[in-house]
């Protein structure tokens, strides 16, 4: 049968240490560092995968090229370089941090003002909720409220944990999804 390579361009926002190359080496490499350092300025990653549902003669396959930026302050200027002509943001916040959440929503305004999200897919991405379960739940932000906010600004929505890999694969299946049908 043929096959088909789409190409999409992805960046990851959001504050310092919410977990955004954590993610990345995760949907990647499928591992996680405990001790990862802070991104300097941005890495570049891609991994391709299958979509579902493509024919039994095709094969789909979607190749995302990755930028994941540094969330430090002082390299909050560099951001629209690899925003700006992106396919698609994952917006990430932690899931025990109330304050990085409020970042989050900041990015989704810049992103809507800047790029316009026709042309963007969006995805709101809380991370760390293997932080929250048993005795010691550290979890501030209510699914509820994320999910709220995303449905009321038309964003995708997962909360996951890089360290386990709950929910990693499907943000960026979901997401090659929606572009594809676009
Ligand atoms: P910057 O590069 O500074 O913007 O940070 P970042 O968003 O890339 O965060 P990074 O992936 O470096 O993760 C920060 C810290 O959180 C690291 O010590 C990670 O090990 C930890 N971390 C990331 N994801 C998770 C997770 O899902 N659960 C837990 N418990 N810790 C995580
Ligand atoms: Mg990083």
């Amino acid at each position: 049968g043929n096959r088909v390579m789409l190409q999409f361009k992805l960046v990851l926002l959001g504050d310092s240490s919410v977990g955004k190359s954590s993610i990345v080496y995760r949907f990647v490499k499928d591992s996680f560092d405990e001790f990862r350092e802070s991104t300097i300025g941005a890495a570049f990653l891609s991994q391709t995968i299958k979509i579902s549902g493509s024919s039994e003669q095709s094969e789909t396959v979607i190749k995302f090229e990755i930028w994941d930026t540094a969330g430090q302050e002082r390299y909050k200027s560099l951001a629209p370089m690899y925003y700006r002509n992106a396919n698609a943001a994952l917006v990430v916040y932690d899931v025990t941090q109330q304050d990085s959440l409020t970042k989050a929503r900041a990015w989704v305004n810049e992103l809507k003002n800047k790029v316009g999200d026709e042309d963007l897919v969006i995805c709101l991405v809380g991370n760390k909720i293997d932080l929250c379960d048993g005795d010691e739940d550290k979890r501030a932000v209510e699914t509820g409220e994320a999910r709220d906010y995303a449905a009321e600004q038309s964003l995708l929505f997962y909360e996951v944990s890089a360290k386990t890999g709950s929910g990693v694969r499907q943000i960026f299946e979901s997401i090659g999804e929606k572009l594809y049908e676009t």
